[in-house]
């Protein structure tokens, strides 16, 4: 098979219809199979839509196997429970999806997992943060909502020397522009809610790597399962087929955006990695070579209120990665369940306003956000 992720997004996994000599693949529901061939069973992440999608998603990134979950949160907690046990230690970025880091405070004391959230851009003072206990590094970039950059082959790198175990959200960047495990991670997650479903229609999530650390995944999965059924799983290959073309649409546009942002009088703040001014930029054109992604922040001199009313094209919504651009303030949404001081101190100010742009055309959506200014 080509290496192109083009051709890889049409193709790998989407065997087609044997039965019929149809081109794509039929949906196969059944929860129940003859089981002297395989076990299957829509628990046990086996049946064929399933194994479609992740052959094409541990295609797309580079790898061997992958598991398909029912949202993306299902994917990230079961892989870091995976991996732990009572009394062992997780770090993470402190930078973070909201969900995330309210998961991880709320959730992994309860069974006696400790952890810390650390600055990540100082790789001297993270790497100093691990502990003789320490099993998993969790990191996401570019994060959500500030767009910040990690050095992803610096964080594999201290977690090879130290035998950890990494796990990182490619969400943003999505398998198109960044693919971590060529950089030295051990384990991708996506919410596949987002790039990979692409249409704001599905809720899924993933994770990917070799075959022998998805086996372990899989052996927790199958207890907590997080599975997703048939019709879900078709819908995902069918999304991904686009995959490529989508995203590359969304980077090309928000790189034009956050250019006219940056310019823009009326704005006060613009983050965006492929910006020459975000102090990202150098690492990012490194990691990201499909490019720097259709997500960016930003903030307004005047009334967020007032401005998100009068957008026409730019929908008000949660969520992200969908063709459609779509807007949201992460203090209502995405990082509600943060404190104000905990938001103080990861730069989220309540005029934040995260911008997942869209597949439309460029001049509409910088047209849209001027009339709204
Ligand atoms: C970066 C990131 N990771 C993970 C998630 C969780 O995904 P899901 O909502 O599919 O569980 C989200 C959801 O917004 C996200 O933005």
């Amino acid at each position: 098979m080509s290496k192109s992720k083009l051709t890889q997004s049409v193709h790998v996994g989407s065997k087609g219809d044997s039965l019929y000599g149809g081109l794509v693949n039929p949906i196969y529901p059944s929860s129940a199979y003859d089981y002297d061939a395989e076990v299957r069973y829509p628990r046990y992440f086996n049946t064929p839509n399933q194994k479609a999608v992740v052959e094409k998603i541990a295609a797309l990134e580079n790898t061997e196997d992958g598991l398909l979950f029912g949202s993306g949160m299902a994917a990230i907690m079961t892989s870091i429970f995976a991996m732990v046990r009572h009394g062992d230690h997780i770090l993470f970025q402190d930078d973070l999806y909201g969900g995330t880091h309210h998961a991880a405070i709320t959730e992994l004391k309860r069974y006696g997992i400790d952890h810390s959230m650390v600055n990540v851009f100082d790789l001297e003072k993270f790497e100093a943060a691990i502990k003789p206990n320490t099993k998993v590094i969790y990191i996401e970039t570019p994060s959500n909502p500030l767009l910040k950059i990690t050095d992803i082959r610096g964080v594999a790198r201290i977690a090879k020397k130290h035998k950890i175990i990494t796990i990182i959200d490619n969400t943003f960047a999505s398998p198109v522009n960044q693919n971590p495990i060529s950089l030295g991670i051990d384990i991708v997650t996506h919410s596949g809610t987002k790039y990979i479903g692409g249409h704001s229609d599905i809720c899924c999530g993933v994770a990917v790597g070799s075959k022998k650390l998805i086996e372990k995944v899989k052996a927790s999965a199958m207890h907590f399962g997080g599975s997703t059924d048939a019709q879900t799983a078709y819908l995902v290959e069918r999304s991904l087929k686009t995959i490529v073309l989508r995203v590359q649409q969304q980077n090309k546009n928000a790189l034009a955006l956050a250019k006219y942002l940056e310019k823009e009088p009326k704005v006060s703040a613009v983050y965006y990695p492929g910006l020459k001014s975000n102090p990202g930029f150098a690492i990012a054109k490194k990691q990201m070579p499909g490019g720097f992604g259709g997500m960016l922040s930003f903030e307004i001199k005047g009334d967020t209120e007032k401005f998100l009313k009068r957008l026409k094209i730019i929908r008000k919504a949660i969520s992200l990665g969908g063709v459609e651009s779509t807007i949201t303030q992460p203090v209502k949404t995405s990082h509600a369940k943060m404190s104000p001081a905990e938001r103080k101190a990861a730069g989220i100010s309540d005029k934040l306003l995260r911008f997942s742009v869209g597949i439309e055309d460029v001049k509409d959506l910088i047209n849209d956000i001027k009339q709204a200014l």
